[in-house]
């Protein structure tokens, strides 16, 4: 099928109430240009600005990025730096159009450990967009979902220790409402870009039913019709949750 026909076969009253995505393939995008990775990150940064823009305008409730993983530091310090710094251009860029189109800004992930530059713009945004009642946006940023789940038994086990829980009535619901994720719902489907077949730690607990789309596409290249054509995928699927038709 042409690319430009997904959009055309998507059924936009049947929209998946939470699309994911772990972008993904900025460096190889620059490697194929010879160019450094910097330039990879920066053109994925027009990439998320896309597909914001889309996801917003048709009306996707809740929209998450995975931004910068926990493991991600393990990478060399310019790179690092580079893309604490993007982070900030990027908000203080997008923060005024984001606002405009009612987009509440969420974080999930460890952002308190990050340079103090990051902190300010984060704290700024979510401030100016706490009371937004458009898509949630929701930017997963020093994240790592096995230390998301490691914070949550910890917090089980202080509740424990203060007798306000008693050990036999931990359930899914009590973890659920531990994660970062807590206010929002889990996602109906998961995007990666730049051909990966991994999740990276990203949100385990969270995608046990989640619908799975993986595009060669790299991050930077991914527009409208990448987004409509993983959208249209996830709508001829048949969702069972183990149950039968
Ligand atoms: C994704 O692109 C961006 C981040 C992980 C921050 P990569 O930088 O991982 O790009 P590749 O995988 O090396 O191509
Ligand atoms: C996943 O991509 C993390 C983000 C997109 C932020 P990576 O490029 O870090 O994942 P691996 O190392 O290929 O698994
Ligand atoms: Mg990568």
């Amino acid at each position: 099928m042409d690319r430009k026909e997904y959009e055309k076969r998507v059924d936009f009253k049947k929209l998946p109430e939470h699309i994911a995505i772990i972008m993904d393939g900025n460096g190889r995008w620059a490697n194929r240009k010879f160019m450094p990775r910097t330039m990879g990150h920066k053109a994925g940064m027009e990439a998320l600005h896309r597909t914001v823009e889309t996801c917003a305008e048709i009306k996707i409730p809740v929209l998450s990025v995975y931004a910068f993983s926990t493991e991600n530091w393990k990478r060399p310090a310019e790179e690092v730096n580079y893309l604490m710094q993007l982070l900030v251009e990027y908000i203080d860029k997008e923060i005024a159009e984001l606002h405009r189109n009612n987009i509440k800004i969420m974080i999930t992930g460890d952002y308190a450990s990050l340079p103090v530059e990051c902190i300010k713009s984060i704290e700024k945004a979510l401030k100016r967009t706490k009371d937004n009642t458009g898509m949630i946006f929701n930017i997963a940023l020093n994240y790592g979902s096995r230390r998301e789940i490691v914070k949550a038994v910890n917090s089980i086990a202080e509740k424990i220790s203060k007798g306000e829980i008693e050990p036999g009535n931990i359930d899914e619901d009590l973890i659920s409402s531990l994660l970062y994720t807590h206010d929002i719902p889990d996602p109906d489907l998961l995007i990666r870009t730049a051909g990966e077949m991994r999740i990276s730690n990203f949100m385990l607990w969270q995608i046990a039913y989640t619908e799975l789309f993986i595009t060669p596409l790299l991050w930077p290249d991914f527009d409208r019709d990448a987004l409509m054509q993983a959208i249209w995928s996830f709508q001829q699927r048949e969702r069972r949750f183990g149950g039968l038709k």
